[in-house]
């Protein structure tokens, strides 16, 4: 069966920053960790981040549940990717020494049972940094249009899968939160490349709208971005994104 990401692997990394991106973050997250043990990226997707980061010299793993995904990851980290779901890791109890996940956590069927999971692949001492998918709006055109129609979309749970309800999420699951970490991404974006990526359903949330939804909400959203000023010329865009830091109640 084919797991959502599967459909757009092929124009994930030019959609979402690209290597410029994975390098920016991947400079965060060594900061977060020491370079002294195995660390995993939890949905490594096309490894932009993870790629990066063995490029600084850590040990990194990755793992995914987008085979497609993982196809473009090969290259970036080479013998060192599973094609696994995040509530069944495969790696031996206290054999990591962290775990980060960007973008993805709140993908998960259960998350607190990827959470479980992780708590059991930390070694003592171990920490987990959970970078959510970011949920706030955003101060440019294209961002104000995206959260309205997104928020249409999606009603209330447009609104989850964001720090605060990690952080619950997490303390009930044993975590503690050990500090928090701004990524903040620049970049340019034109608003017909935005109005492409929508029509091509580039992102994982507009892959089950239906005909109905499609018609009302999206494809208004496309018209809109088009009736923008100059179009196809990119504009500023700017998005902060955070790092949670958590750490398990064994690591003390
Ligand atoms: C938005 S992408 C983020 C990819 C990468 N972390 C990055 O920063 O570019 C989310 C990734 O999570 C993966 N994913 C979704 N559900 C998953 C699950 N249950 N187990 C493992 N990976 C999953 C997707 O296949 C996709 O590659």
């Amino acid at each position: 069966m084919k797991a959502p990401f599967d459909l757009i692997a092929d124009r994930y990394d030019e959609s979402r920053g690209g290597t410029e991106r994975g390098e920016r973050f991947a400079s965060v997250i060594a900061d977060l960790f020491d370079d002294e043990g195995p660390i995993l990226e939890l949905g490594v997707g096309t490894a932009l981040v993870g790629g990066a980061l063995a490029g600084h010299g850590y040990q990194v793993f990755g793992m995914d549940i987008s085979a497609g995904m993982l196809s473009h990851a090969r290259d970036r980290m080479p013998g060192r990717l599973a094609l696994a779901d995040v509530c069944r890791l495969p790696f031996r109890n206290e054999s990591l020494a962290g775990c980060y996940a960007i973008w993805m956590l709140h993908l998960a069927s259960d998350v607190s049972v990827a959470l479980a999971e992780v708590r059991r692949v930390l070694r003592p001492g171990g920490r987990l940094v959970v970078v959510p998918a970011s949920n706030r709006p955003r101060e440019d055109a294209i961002g104000r249009l995206m959260f309205a129609m997104q928020t249409k979309l999606l009603g209330e749970q447009s609104q989850k899968g964001g720090a605060d309800e990690l952080l619950q999420l997490a303390a009930r699951c044993g975590f503690t939160l050990a500090g928090r970490r701004e990524l903040v991404q620049s970049y340019q974006h034109a608003p017909e490349a935005m109005a492409r990526e929508i029509e091509t359903r580039n992102f994982s949330s507009l892959q089950d709208v239906n005909e109905q939804q499609w018609h009302e909400i999206v494809l208004p959203t496309v018209a809109a971005l088009r009736a923008l000023p100059d179009p196809v010329k990119p504009i500023d865009r700017t998005t902060v994104h955070e790092a949670v830091i958590l750490t398990p109640a064994h690591a003390g």
